[in-house]
């Protein structure tokens, strides 16, 4: 028998325990042992039941997420599910921890479940753009209805024990070693003589309005298909006897294998994790963390202190004079009485994180005994070095200052010290309590464990990090810059801001550029156009219709009017006409004849200047790879999860391709579109990014 899996005999139980460190994924060999343990368990004289139990952390995560894109090994999932579902003997499943897709379709051929008061259930596959494969759409519509099992097959979230109990996805709960909870379970279900279940064998459930649901599905996922998909497979356990739709669910199954999304998805999964690894940082230790100092209550500052209070720290947060501080204070409590709405935090906690964990102050003494200080005042490079000098002054020996700036040189902000090694960046997203993504900016002179707490404290505050390096606007507000820049020259050539919007929501993105800068605040794009004018090229190309729009005061959502106007208690906003005139009058002064575009233009155009200017973050050391492209994208700027990322896109699409469209972009405007020589290098070798990937892991 396979070493991922041993038998051991209690009495006439026998128990198959699963062994395959870190979370019992389903490899061919665990598969090759579960059906050995079951036909060992038959051939086995007195065993009258087998229960089945995870060793380590998780009874099973679900089928090995690596073999996927390769050729499938015998015996396949549904055939040891079916195996199990077919034994003899009564076989019952004992989860603990997580009970995840494969691992959970496994539990519902067990013939009963018990569970710890702490495990979790789920069908996570559409997260990696897939639907369950092992018969869950087939046997949990049997088993708890088609409502029931659309919301957790098409939404991919996880339950809690006492949830799936009342659902009737597990039949008990009890707490206690998983192997003996189990053992003594089958016991008593002997002893009071219950008979094999098969959930295969239950009367599948009434039909529901598909297409409807189907059409839901769709439109909820944002262009992912999976979901939907996953309806037609629940459709097909009301309508085919159960092992057509089995058949059916299988092959839906190997047809989402095939697809870009389900190669983004697992791109996305495995990228998440390799995020934090960094060669740098083995065996580097980090330095202690408790207490966090913020400099600054305005939006950011007040979102990370939320963020630092929610994840256990204490935090001292300094603003400039006493009438800001109860100001900070509100924002702050404002920000934890979400947390406090929502369940997150009791009363108790909300009252202990405002008053004892929370001190806001115009005292910078108050800093003396902090861990790390992040400073999050305005975007000018002479308050930020006043503000350093400051913190050199009182901070204690090792604290680590970081910075929040967007743009700012992270050198000189260090420069202004005399630690420059214990100098930072650690850029937030807003709101910092709710944004997954912090870049961790390493300037010239970071200490490397000072690199590693960063690190540490984004892991703390439940944040996606990400190294990035110098430069103007680090990765992502960096390549932000240059693909915002190509929608600008579109609008400039012809198309509108409303249908560039429109074209890439329906790529994916959660919102259009356009639409975005009336949520952030057209203001700070405005001060950014008035800081680089100065040292602008003559060949850039900028639209001068928008700073009329500021002119007349209007910044976006919080004005009522920008790019679209905002009615009081509508959702979104509806094109501004006077936006589109003054559109007319630039192109006009230019000299522009207005072209057509299509959406699959404008979405090309604005994903080649993200990749080429990606491509030159990665070839400039910025990033040190382009997976680190991909997190910030997804995890800050609204990038589609099922297309992995934008570096991930560009692989799926080709290269050359690529490349070859980026060259005759040039045609028009060589300034603007100088191929990146990553990207010239890498399709001359007919190599991708995710090449530069693998190579970086090892
Ligand atoms: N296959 C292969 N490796 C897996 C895995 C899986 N299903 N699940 C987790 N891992 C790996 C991770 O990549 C990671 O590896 P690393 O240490 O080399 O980076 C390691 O296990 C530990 O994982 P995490 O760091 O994520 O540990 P956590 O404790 O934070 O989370 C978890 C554990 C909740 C199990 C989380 O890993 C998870 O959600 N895993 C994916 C679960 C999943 O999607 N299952 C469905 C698979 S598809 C399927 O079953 C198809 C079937 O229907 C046919
Ligand atoms: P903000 O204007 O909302 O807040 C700045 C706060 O700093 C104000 O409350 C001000 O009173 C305080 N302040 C100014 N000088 C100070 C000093 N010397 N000592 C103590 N407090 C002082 O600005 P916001 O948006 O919070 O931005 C702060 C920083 O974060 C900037 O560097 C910005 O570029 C960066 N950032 C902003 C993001 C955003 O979306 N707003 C996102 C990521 C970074």
């Amino acid at each position: 028998m396979s070493d991922k899996i041993s038998y051991t005999r209690n009495g006439d139980i026998a128990v198959l325990r699963i062994q395959n460190p870190p979370v019992n994924a389903l490899s061919l060999a665990v598969r090759e042992g579960l059906v050995a343990g079951i036909e060992k368990a038959e051939s086995d004289e007195g065993v009258q039941a087998v229960v089945i139990v995870g060793e380590g952390r998780a009874f099973i995560a679900g089928a090995d997420i690596t073999e996927f894109g390769k050729p499938p090994q015998e015996p396949f999932l549904p055939d040891v599910c079916k195996r199990i579902e077919a034994s003899s003997r009564i076989i019952v499943a004992s989860m603990h921890g997580v009970s995840l897709g494969g691992g959970l379709e496994i539990a519902l051929c067990a013939h009963y479940r018990i569970a710890q008061p702490s495990a979790r259930v789920g069908l996570p596959e559409v997260h990696l753009g897939l639907i369950p494969g092992a018969g869950a759409t087939q046997r949990l519509p049997r088993l708890i209805g088609v409502d029931a099992s659309l919301d957790l097959i098409t939404s991919g979230r996880q339950v809690k024990a006492d949830e799936a109990l009342k659902m009737g996805i597990i039949d008990k709960i009890v707490e206690g070693d998983p192997a003996e909870v189990g053992i003594a379970y089958a016991k008593a279900l002997l002893s009071d003589g219950a008979k094999r279940r098969a959930v295969s064998e239950m009367t599948p459930p009434e039909p529901i309005d598909w297409d409807a649901a189907y059409d839901g599905a769709l439109k909820k996922a944002r262009g992912q298909i999976s979901p939907a998909q996953a309806v037609r497979a629940v459709q097909a356990s009301v309508e085919l006897d159960f092992d057509d739709g089995m058949l059916a669910e299988r092959e839906m199954f190997m047809d989402l294998m095939k697809t870009d999304q389900r190669q983004g998805m697992i791109h996305a999964f495995f990228s998440e994790r390799a995020v934090g690894n960094l060669p740098e940082l083995k065996d580097v230790e980090p330095r202690a963390l408790k207490s966090i100092g913020v400099i600054g209550g305005g939006t950011m500052g007040a979102g990370i202190a939320t963020a630092a209070l929610l994840s256990g720290f204490s935090v001292v947060l300094i603003e400039m004079k006493d009438e800001f501080v109860a100001a900070a204070h509100d924002r702050i409590s404002g920000n934890l009485s979400g947390a406090l709405k929502r369940g997150k935090i009791s009363q108790d906690k909300f009252d202990e994180l405002t008053t004892k964990a929370l001190t806001v102050t115009t005292q910078y003494d108050a800093l003396s005994d902090v861990d790390l200080v992040v400073e999050a005042v305005f975007e000018d490079m002479a308050v930020k070095k006043d503000v350093f000098t400051k913190l050199d002054a009182v901070c204690k020996p090792g604290a680590i200052l970081a910075s929040n700036t967007s743009y700012l040189d992270v050198d000189e902000i260090a420069a202004s010290t005399l630690r420059p090694e214990d100098v930072i960046g650690l850029h937030f997203f807003s709101p910092a309590h709710v944004m997954k993504l912090l870049e961790v900016v390493v300037a010239d002179k970071t200490a490397p464990d000072v690199v590693a707490t960063g690190f540490a404290l984004g892991k703390a505050l439940g944040k996606i990090s990400v190294r990035a390096g110098v430069c103007d606007g680090f990765i992502g507000n960096r390549i932000l810059a240059t693909y915002r820049t190509a929608a600008d020259h579109m609008v400039l050539d012809g198309a509108s801001p409303y249908q560039i919007d429109k074209a890439l929501v329906n790529f994916g993105f959660a919102m259009g550029p356009f639409a975005v800068g009336d949520l952030a605040g057209l203001d700070i794009g405005w001060a950014t156009r008035k800081r680089k004018a100065p040292h602008r090229h003559p060949a850039e190309r900028v639209p001068t219709y928008v700073d009329k729009i500021c002119e007349a005061g209007n910044f976006g959502q919080k004005t009522g009017k920008g790019y679209y106007i905002y009615e009081k208690g509508t959702r979104g906003g509806i094109p501004n006409p006077e936006v589109t005139e003054l559109i007319k009058a630039e192109r006009a002064e230019r000299g522009i004849t207005p072209r057509d575009f299509t959406d699959a233009e404008i979405v090309r155009r604005y994903m080649a200047a993200m990749v080429n200017e990606a491509a030159k973050v990665v070839g400039e050391g910025i990033a040190k790879r382009p997976l680190d492209v991909d997190m910030v994208l997804l995890f800050g700027y609204g990038f589609p999860r099922y297309w992995g990322g934008p570096m991930k896109w560009a692989d799926l699409q080709g290269l050359a391709e690529l490349l070859a469209d980026i060259e005759s972009y040039a045609d028009e405007n060589a300034w603007f579109w100088q191929p990146a020589p990553l990207l010239k290098q890498l399709v001359a070798e007919g190599r991708t990014f995710d090449d530069l990937n693998k190579e970086a892991a090892k």
